[in-house]
């Protein structure tokens, strides 16, 4: 647990009178890995939330390219909310966390980017089992 971080990422703009550009690149400080996969969830139900799971062994960026919405994660001892209104912020995931996705604005886009191929053998979709193996391992 003490390796489970997730905090607020602000990225620098590069903007001129033509407007605004943001470049992330893979193993710099705000994005400590190798980028293996993107997905981006889009379209999504009013009231919705997304996610409800934990993942054992993965990094993510989270970025709401487009309209908002709100970012939670619990790791077994604090719960963070993280609203995330402008592609400028973006929440980076580590470590056994569990992340939920909700009050997406209409439009909203969320852009994800991940250290690892999708492996549904890392996710951790039962709170009461993340809970007990944030707890004892
Ligand atoms: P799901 O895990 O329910 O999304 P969320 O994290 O938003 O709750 O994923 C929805 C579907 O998409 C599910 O069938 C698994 C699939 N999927 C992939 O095939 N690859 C991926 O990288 C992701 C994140 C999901």
């Amino acid at each position: 647990m003490s390796n489970s971080v997730s905090r607020i990422l602000m990225f620098p703009i590069k903007g001129d009178n033509r407007g605004s550009l943001i470049a992330l690149e893979a193993m710099s400080e705000l994005v400590p890995f190798e980028i293996k996969r993107c997905y981006y969830i889009f379209d999504t139900t009013p009231g919705t939330i997304r996610g409800l799971h934990a993942h054992r062994d993965l990094k993510q960026v989270l970025i709401c390219v487009s309209g908002s919405c709100t970012i939670v994660c619990d790791n077994g001892k604090e719960r963070s909310e993280f609203h995330l209104d402008w592609p400028d912020k973006g929440v980076l995931i580590e470590g056994l966390v569990w992340r939920e996705m909700k009050n997406f604005s209409k439009g909203a886009v969320l852009l994800v980017l991940a250290s690892e191929h999708y492996d549904e053998a890392d996710y951790i979709r039962n709170n009461a089992a993340f809970i007990e193996e944030v707890t004892h391992g």
